[in-house]
């Protein structure tokens, strides 16, 4: 019933828009037509309640990522709970710097916030650690959670340039909007947070996780790890500390004869560490638009599942 973008308008019809018309409209560089104009995401999210419980089912949040505090996206989510709303998002901002107030908020609204593309996509990272892991504790999380400097550190064992394989990655569209976010180790930190907060119940916030990124590491770099028998990772750690919950990202040398040291190009991985299985990991094979694509649709059946 509703469409809110950008630079692309706001749409709001109580009886439905065409969504197939919307996404023609906004790929061929128009604004959205048909229904009512809206200034904005507020907006459109204010008239779907006066419209009626029914019309304010669910919102589906994917604004660009901010790192610093999550926003718009944090006060949308608030906004779409406390309008009744059930809530679905891909981006790690708001769960990365605003987790227990989002969480307090769902929970008084008696809605569900559902966010399983915020790490690895569609891969079910907190369906299982959340519902698959009673029970026990998870002791630390370790990973290569940023694609874009995954394929970045690839190319350049190939002697390729970086700026050339980050063009790649906007060109396929899985670079973030402004990609120093994945090359400085932002989009990583983000989701340590994310998953520190959520699956540890740390008070994380991307800015808390002590983070270097891949920007300054050359070829000579990678191919001199390789001649050490390593491969260049940009690994990032999750450890449940005396102090508290803590975090970083970092590139490190991984040894050829491990598992991470096979994560390659457009690969993730993450470990789970538990007290009670040992160590769970999880391989993503690649990861793409339609992966992203189908963690909002998963979470939206999942929330069916919930509410039906
Ligand atoms: N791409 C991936 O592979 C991937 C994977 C997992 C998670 N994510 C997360 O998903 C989110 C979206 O990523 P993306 O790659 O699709 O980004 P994107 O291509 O930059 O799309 C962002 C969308 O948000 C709209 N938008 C921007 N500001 C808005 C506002 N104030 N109100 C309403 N809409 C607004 C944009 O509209 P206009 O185009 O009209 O400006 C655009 O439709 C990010 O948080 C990202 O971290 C992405």
């Amino acid at each position: 019933v509703g469409i809110a973008t950008g630079r692309h308008g706001c749409a709001f019809d109580a009886d439905g828009l065409d969504a197939t018309a919307a996404a023609a409209c906004v790929e061929g560089g128009g604004a959205l037509h048909g229904g009512a104009r809206l200034p904005g995401a507020a907006d459109l999210i204010a008239a779907a309640a006066s419209a009626g419980p029914a019309r304010t089912a669910v919102v589906i949040e994917t604004t660009p990522l901010s790192v610093l505090d999550g926003q718009p996206a944090a006060s949308l989510l608030r906004a779409a709970l406390s309008a009744g709303a059930h809530v679905i998002t891909a981006n790690k901002g708001p769960i990365a710097c605003a987790w227990p107030e989002l969480r307090a908020a769902a929970r008084s609204a008696g809605r569900h916030l559902l966010f399983e593309g915020v790490v690895m996509d569609g891969i079910p990272v907190f369906s299982l650690a959340g519902d698959g892991l009673p029970a026990l504790t998870i002791t630390a999380i370790r990973g290569i959670v940023n694609t874009t400097t995954n394929y970045l550190l690839a190319a350049l064992e190939e002697g390729r340039e970086a700026t050339t394989a980050l063009a790649d990655m906007r060109a396929r569209g899985i670079a973030e909007a402004d990609p120093s976010l994945d090359v400085d180790g932002w989009d990583a930190a983000a989701k340590a947070a994310a998953l520190g907060n959520v699956l540890m119940d740390g008070r994380l916030t991307p800015a808390a996780v002590a983070r270097s990124g891949v920007a300054r590491l050359t070829c000579a770099d990678a191919r001199a790890a390789l001649e050490a028998g390593c491969r260049l990772k940009l690994i990032m750690r999750v450890e449940r500390t005396a102090q508290g919950v803590t975090a970083s990202v970092a590139p490190e040398r991984v040894p050829l004869d491990t598992l991470f040291a096979r994560v390659n190009g457009t690969m993730n991985a993450l470990t789970i560490s538990t007290d009670a299985l040992d160590d769970i990991t999880i391989v993503q094979h690649g990861g793409t638009l339609r992966e992203t694509a189908y963690a909002l649709v998963a979470d939206l059946v999942r929330l069916w599942r919930r509410i039906a």
